[in-house]
């Protein structure tokens, strides 16, 4: 995309948005990328060197707990170093200017979001400071703080894992209607820095444009959401989601 056509585009975009009553957003592992996130899917189905199934699946679990807990550790003392990045920010600023009729629904569990002043969050997959006991299910926050590699639960003393959504597992049922509502009933649906390729996530993306929203995708390069979008942003999110935000000041 040409500096021109961008422009134009986010003019376009900022009209849509002045004009919306409803915002929802949906963002990925891009928009953390510029704050030193890894994303998932540029690193040959390796995760920091694991087999994606070895460390976010049912199955890996049960085969090495130790294993997935070595791996989420390193990935909470990761996300302890880095700050969110201009992106979050204009989120931040984005819900400002619409208050109760905006929702952001992030796939992402850095935590980000929240660190960078947004209130309106769903979590979708969980979250790297929670952690869900497999005896009692009592979600707890703990912060960034080493876990070592066999928690247990202060309650029951049941083995803690991550409260994260991994590979096979649902969405907890009550975030994702919440999701499936902000996306139905949103004017403008804008979606950032997420490949769209994993499920049910990326199916608020359809749900949104058929129920009649504007879709808005923000992202480096085309994705799967790409098809669904009525304008496409495409650079980072760290500078192009300020720059539509000034254009809506
Ligand atoms: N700005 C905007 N977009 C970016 C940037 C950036 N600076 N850098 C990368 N991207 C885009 C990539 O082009 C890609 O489309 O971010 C997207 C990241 O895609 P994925 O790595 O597939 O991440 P995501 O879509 O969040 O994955 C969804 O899959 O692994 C599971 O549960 C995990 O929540 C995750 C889900």
């Amino acid at each position: 995309m040409t500096d021109d056509e961008l422009n134009d585009a986010l003019d376009r975009a900022a009209r849509w948005l002045r004009a919306a009553k409803s915002v929802c957003v949906l963002t990925g592992a891009g928009i953390s990328a510029e704050s030193g996130v890894p994303t998932f899917r540029a690193s040959d189905g390796l995760w920091e060197g694991h087999r994606i199934e070895d460390v976010a699946s049912p199955d890996g679990w049960d085969r090495n707990p130790a294993l997935v807990w070595q791996f989420y550790n390193a990935r909470r003392a990761n996300v302890a170093t880095v700050k969110p990045n201009p992106g979050h920010f204009a989120l931040v600023a984005l819900e400002d200017r619409f208050g109760d009729n905006f929702k952001l629904v992030t796939q992402n569990v850095d935590g980000l979001h929240l660190q960078a002043g947004s209130r309106r969050v769903l979590e979708i997959h969980g979250s790297l400071r929670q952690t869900r006991c497999t005896v009692c299910e009592a979600v707890a926050n703990r912060g960034l703080e080493p876990l070592g590699d066999a928690p247990e639960c202060p309650q029951c003393h049941g083995r803690l894992r991550p409260h994260i959504v991994w590979f096979g597992e649902g969405l907890p049922d009550d975030i994702w209607m919440e999701a499936m509502v902000s996306a139905s009933e949103c004017d403008a649906l804008l979606v950032v820095g997420t490949s769209a390729v994993v499920h049910p996530a990326a199916s608020l993306i359809p749900i949104a444009r058929r129920k009649g929203a504007t879709v808005i995708e923000v992202n480096i390069t085309r994705t799967e959401a790409s098809a669904y979008a009525d304008i496409g942003l495409y650079g980072p999110s760290g500078e192009v989601l300020p720059k539509l935000l000034q254009r809506l000041e």
